[in-house]
């Protein structure tokens, strides 16, 4: 080889090692890197994309500002299927691969939660949108994980929510049945049963089902035996599909009442008709915050039959999410995760889902939304205050 071609080659070896690390975004490139952990496969696949659907329309309004801090945000997206290991797979991906040090997710607390192990040991912010499980924030020892945040309520208000929400009807007597195996559905079962009780109320037969169960007519049975005036089914829209319908033809009266996992385009509102569950948001708020965001999303996504989509709570919260990491770096002036969590501490953001300030656990303190399923249609019921 003549030493020229061996120069010129030389120089090709070498500018292909750093020109894509430059392209994207590694130290001193152009991009800050955001991940998104989205369930867009798996069983709960509305969930995953109304995430996509609010962080992409999040990020795309700063990169149209700018960006943040003089660069561009580039949004990576990994489908994590609403399950722990998933989950961790696409988190490890993110972070190992991708080079992502600022996650947004996951929406599920069965997979948030091993997630902020890893985020935490990694030092990786984390802002799940969704999770409401008291332990997606705070580890075994009762101790704030420093890494990671979420834009919503939690568990233990929602349950409360729901149980102030039956006894003021009147409702002295429920039924609750449950999936034992997800973190979410068994962690607000609890929490419903807790408040339930100190409220009054009685809590006259409890049963658990698997995530895999889909024939419920042997504790349908149990529950139409038990003339329980409340059947709380806190777990997510496939299952109360399934278990609504199951109900109605085993001729079970009790009222269903749910959490924020029923919130879905695909919930079957003929089998949830005559029910009722906590929420993040209400699209009739007439906050300019509110009806800006579904002005925007609505000119933004059609639904399929070429009509303004209607935001759901998961879509929203992943924009609140979204936004409020960004502002959280602007305000620490860097994308390093310790600073961004200091900033993000500190935060007051007005959000769509209402103004976010963290308390000590690092959970915002927001209002639920109580939302009825009647005559083929949800509809906004009352807000409930913490
Ligand atoms: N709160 C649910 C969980 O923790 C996720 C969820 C939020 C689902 C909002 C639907 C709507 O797993």
């Amino acid at each position: 080889m003549s030493k020229r071609l061996f120069v010129v080659l030389s120089l090709l070896v070498v500018a292909s090692l750093i020109l894509p690390a430059c392209a994207s975004g590694g130290k001193g490139g152009g991009t800050i890197k955001i991940g998104l952990l989205a369930p867009l496969s798996g069983q709960v696949p509305t969930f995953g994309l109304s995430n996509k659907e609010g962080a992409e329309l999040a990020v795309k309004e700063w990169n149209e500002k700018g960006g943040v801090l003089g660069k561009k945000i580039e949004l990576i997206i990994a489908d994590s299927q609403c399950s722990p290991d998933p989950a961790v797979n696409a988190a490890n991906k993110l972070i190992d691969q991708d080079g992502v040090r600022l996650i947004v997710g996951e929406t599920c607390s069965s997979a948030s939660i091993p997630v902020a192990e890893i985020v935490n040991q990694k030092k990786v912010l984390q802002i799940s949108p969704t999770s409401t499980n008291y332990s997606v924030t705070v580890d075994a020892n009762g101790v704030t994980r420093p890494f990671t945040f979420r834009a919503c309520f939690i568990d233990p208000f929602q349950g409360l929510v729901m149980a102030k929400f039956a006894t003021g009807k009147g409702y002295k007597t429920a039924f609750i049945m449950f999936d034992q195996g997800n973190d979410y559905v068994r962690g607000l079962a609890e929490a419903f049963e807790k408040a339930f009780t100190e409220l009054g109320g009685t809590v006259v037969g409890k049963e658990s089902y698997t995530s895999s169960d889909t024939d419920f007519s042997a504790i349908l049975t149990k529950v139409a035996e038990s003339n329980a005036e409340v059947l709380y089914l806190p777990d997510y829209y496939n299952i109360v599909n399934l278990v609504g319908a199951q109900a109605k033809d085993k001729g079970v009266t009790a009222v269903m009442m749910g959490g924020d996992g029923w919130d879905s385009s695909d919930l079957d509102v003929k089998a949830a008709d005559g029910g009722f569950y906590s929420n993040h948001y209400d699209p009739g708020d007439t906050r300019p915050i509110v009806q800006q965001w579904l002005k925007a999303y609505g000119a933004a996504y059609k639904d399929a039959q070429g009509n303004p989509k209607v935001p759901d709570a998961l879509a929203t919260l992943a924009y609140d999410a979204t936004n409020l990491l960004i502002a959280a770096v602007e305000k620490a002036g860097t994308e390093d995760p310790t600073k961004v969590a200091e900033a993000m501490a500190a935060i007051k953001w007005e959000a769509v889902s209402g103004t976010i300030t963290f308390d000590a656990q690092h959970n915002p303190i927001k209002s639920a939304a109580v939302i009825g399923v009647a005559n083929g249609k949800k509809a906004f019921v009352e807000s409930v205050a913490p």
